[in-house]
């Protein structure tokens, strides 16, 4: 897939996924903006974008949660490239194993916060950009736990289906303006992290992260424009 003439902001674009798609773009030869929060992670994206002879367009250490934060984010984007075509949010975090009544409050800021309000205060960031041009293409990434509650989740399972929703109202809203917005499901995906928290597994079950990566990028090509408001499940054989 060629993405030569497409701006990108990847959120969350050094993390397990994130770094995947962030390296994706960048070798379809995208203007990719990375944004991530622990500069060594950046530089080490950006060496392996350089062992390919490209390099991401800039990183941004930006909290997506903040408002202000991301509104600056994008302003500087269009001020640099005159748009933003491409939004791909891999923000999130996992907090689970224990049963909703022994979940604390703490927790539940943060599952809504890094699952729900990021995609919330993205999405009001890049779509008045994206009205104005009439083009886009956004990706948020979800989880099977959106669809699928199982015991021990609920805070989780509640922010990712909250965000499925989120989405797909947009998706319904932004039907006129040529902006596509469609939702992406893993369940386990085989990271680094998620080896060293379940040493035991099956790791050759776990859909890579670069698959997923390939996954997002079709969603994001001109020949995907009648995704538009799915939930695309990526569980592989698991
Ligand atoms: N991994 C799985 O098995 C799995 C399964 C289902 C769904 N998912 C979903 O897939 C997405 C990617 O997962 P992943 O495994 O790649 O997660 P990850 O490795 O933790 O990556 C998430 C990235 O987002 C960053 N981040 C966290 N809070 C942020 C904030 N407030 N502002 C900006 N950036 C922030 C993290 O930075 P720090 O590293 O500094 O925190 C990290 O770079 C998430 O939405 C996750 O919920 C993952």
């Amino acid at each position: 897939m060629n993405f030569q003439d497409k701006i990108v902001l990847v959120t969350g674009g050094t993390g397990g996924l994130g770094r995947e798609v962030s390296m994706a773009f960048i070798e379809a030869g995208a203007a990719v903006i990375v944004t991530y929060r622990n500069a060594e992670e950046f530089g080490a994206l950006a060496a392996a974008a350089q062992r390919i002879g490209a390099a991401p367009s800039a990183g941004m250490s930006v909290d997506v949660t903040d408002a202000q934060a991301v509104e600056k984010c994008v302003a500087d984007i269009v001020a640099k490239h005159g748009r933003l075509d491409i939004l791909v949010n891999t923000v999130g975090g996992y907090a689970g194993g224990v049963n909703l009544w022994e979940a604390d409050a703490r927790t539940y800021e943060q599952m809504l916060g890094l699952n729900l309000k990021a995609g919330f205060v993205l999405a009001r960031g890049v779509v008045p950009q994206m009205i104005k041009q009439q083009r886009g293409w956004i990706v948020n990434i979800a989880s099977k736990a959106a669809v699928d509650h199982g015991a021990g989740g609920a805070l989780y399972a509640a922010s990712k289906a909250g965000a499925l929703a989120l989405f797909d109202s947009l998706a319904a809203e932004v039907k006129e303006h040529n902006i596509n917005v469609n939702t992406v499901l893993p369940s386990i995906i085989d990271t680094a992290a998620n080896r060293k928290g379940m040493p035991g597994a099956d790791f050759s079950k776990w859909p890579k992260p670069e698959e997923i990566a390939r996954v997002i990028l079709f969603l994001c090509s001109e020949e995907a424009r009648v995704i538009h408001g799915a939930a695309i499940p990526v569980y592989g054989k698991t």
